[in-house]
């Protein structure tokens, strides 16, 4: 099955009928239509112009006119479920009650954070599986030391949304670039989860979307609506609903796809450089929990450090860690006296640095009819320090550092002369808005938050001067100097949000800002830095990876950069297009030969 580019939709199908109930929707994508074939339509320019969000994305007029055919259309057939009597009576009676659900949803119309014409337009549409192509069109040449595979994780939602949509609610979907002696191969496959799995076989979406459903009353609804099918034997619900659509990781051998709602999945690349996903991995029976998408390898001892936290329960946050042969620890409890979200974390040699912000859970918002996660104005936001071996949180030192929020951390650092604890982050505000409708405009200011283990005090400053200013969300440090001093950080220029415009190269400590922008209509997502030679005398000696898509031609492309100079070596022709998505990875060959065989 092969697809030459585009965006598809599986329709979905009811479990009592074989009638669609889906919306109709002009997302500005694609659509099916009654000869099964997917037509791309352009969406409301007038409409389009006047939406305003985080997630604003103008590209909605760039769709070109065609029309996959049946072949190119799908993975595989709706299939319908062995339900005997009793639920068959169950699935109508509960369709029913989901009618109700979708046509009270219907009656208010949707905040753009959970509008799918917003959250999935353009670039940002899914696109179909591809299976691996060789041979890859490239410009430049391909530096030898890059031998090994790029993937990058992301959301690709298998079925038109039929309510609310968040970008993060797609379903995981990794694309891979393998590269060896100058040539490269593509493939792109979902990551095949418990709930791609069920929803795949029962035709339609069926579990609750983490932030585009789980608002108000009918929030309420759709999670009892959850728990019935499972109840009903509909569906399974005990086995993880996550969609490991947002981290990546190679460790022990394994490579894992991460959301930070499940267990991570661990995904194999094949020996031709395709993608198979073997299966929701627990590391041997040892973890049971969630765990976040952002864990951290640390480069000089391998052991692989975690978060999990709960919404509902306490402990609302874990720490725990893995041995470099992946022996787990035993958790370690936070107290916390809310459940917070926390994407990510930061390692030091000695420690953890655990965000404890102001973005929260708060579900009984939803029984008043909003969003359970929710800025809480009255919490000063801290930064908890933590010994990496600790057995239990009695030595966390808090630190408070007000009006902070971080999404992400870049990296983290001990300075020993100063008692301080180094933190790079991104400070975001308004804090919560990935996540709620605001009318303030986003930032993201690279950030130096230095925290004082001795006084208990912390400062806070941007790194790039005011009259510099610029959106940089999502990218790295070298990944061999995690937890160390870094001069450098690559990030991405979100601007205009939520699109990449670039890359930028910044030294943490003059705040000098090089800049790799990919051009007119031409946008990114993260960068990754592959050093060239570990042994090298420059910080810089290495190279950037990153997918750009170009919104005049429709073609996507990866991108490899010189480090050093900025300049492009190098930029790999992909045959069909890449949405924009979330984090990746690189995979050396050497680390790819002892790759984890199936069990
Ligand atoms: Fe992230």
């Amino acid at each position: 099955m092969m697809a030459s580019s585009s965006s598809a939709w599986v329709k979905p199908h009811n479990f009592s009928t074989s009638s669609s109930t889906s919306l109709v929707h002009d997302f500005g994508c694609c659509s099916l239509n009654n000869s099964k074939s997917i037509t791309l339509k352009k969406s409301n320019k007038r409409r389009a112009n006047h939406i305003k969000c985080t997630l604003q994305t103008p590209s909605l007029h760039h769709f070109p006119n065609y029309t996959l055919n049946k072949e190119e259309m799908l993975m595989k057939p709706n299939k319908s479920q062995d339900l005997n009597m009793f639920q068959r009576a169950a699935a109508m009676a509960l369709d029913a009650f989901e009618t109700v659900l979708v046509n009270t949803e219907r009656k208010y119309p949707l905040p753009k954070t959970t509008d799918p014409s917003v959250q999935i337009a353009g670039n940002f549409a899914p696109v179909p599986e591809q299976p691996v192509r060789h041979h890859l069109p490239v410009v430049g040449s391909i530096p030898v030391c890059i031998q090994g595979v790029y993937v990058r994780n992301g959301a690709n939602p298998l079925f038109e949304p039929v309510g609310g949509h968040h970008l993060f609610d797609g379903d995981g979907m990794i694309h891979s670039v393998s590269i060896g002696d100058g040539t490269a191969s593509y493939a792109c496959r979902f990551t095949e989860t418990e709930r791609f799995v069920q929803e795949r076989n029962i035709g339609r979406p069926v579990f609750p979307k983490a932030i585009g459903e789980l608002h108000g009353y009918t929030g309420v609804g759709r999670i009892c609506l959850f728990y019935a099918r499972g109840l009903a034997g509909i569906l399974d619900h005990k086995n993880g609903s996550g969609v490991a659509n947002a981290g990546l990781v190679y460790f022990n051998k394994h490579l894992l796809a991460m959301s930070e709602d499940d267990l991570p999945y661990h995904v194999r690349v094949t020996s031709s450089g395709d993608l198979e996903t073997v299966g929701r991995y627990d590391f041997d029976g040892q973890l049971s929990s969630a765990m976040i998408a952002h864990p951290k390898v640390d480069p000089v001892t391998g052991e692989l450090f975690a978060l999990s936290y709960d919404v509902v329960q306490k402990p609302y946050l874990k720490y725990f860690k893995f041995s470099k042969d992946g022996k787990k620890s035993s958790d370690v409890e936070i107290p916390l006296a809310e459940p917070t979200m926390m994407h990510d974390f930061a390692i030091t040699e000695r420690f953890v640095v655990i965000p404890d912000q102001q973005v929260v859970f708060k579900l009984q918002e939803m029984i008043r009819g909003g969003s359970p996660v929710v800025y809480d104005k009255n919490k000063t936001s801290r930064f908890g320090i933590l010994d990496k071996n600790a057995e239990n949180a009695s030595g966390i030192k808090w630190v408070d550092v007000p009006d902070c929020f971080c999404f992400h951390l870049w990296n983290a650092w001990e300075e020993p002369e100063t008692d301080e604890v180094v933190v790079i982050g991104s400070c975001m505000t308004p804090a919560d808005s990935i996540f709620n409708e605001c009318d303030a405009n986003l930032k993201s200011a690279l950030s130096e938050i230095r925290l004082n283990l001795k006084t208990g005090v912390s400062t806070r400053r941007p790194i790039i001067p005011e009259s510099q200013q610029l959106n940089l969300e999502a990218g790295m440090v070298n990944r061999n100097l995690l937890g160390r001093k870094t001069q450098y950080a690559y990030l991405a220029i979100a601007e205009p949000w939520p699109k990449v415009s670039g890359i930028a190269k910044v030294d943490l400590t003059t705040g000098e800002v090089q800049k790799f922008i990919y051009g007119d209509c031409c946008y990114g997502g993260e960068p990754y830095f592959v050093p060239r030679d570990p042994n090298s005398e420059r910080k810089d000696d290495g190279y950037i990876l990153a997918f750009m898509h170009d919104e005049n031609t429709w073609k996507s492309e990866l991108k490899i950069i010189n480090a050093m100079t900025l300049e492009l070596e190098a930029s790999v022709k992909l045959p069909s297009r890449v949405p924009y998505g979330f984090h990746g990875t690189f995979i050396n060959s050497k680390d790819l030969e002892k790759q984890s065989s199936p069990a």
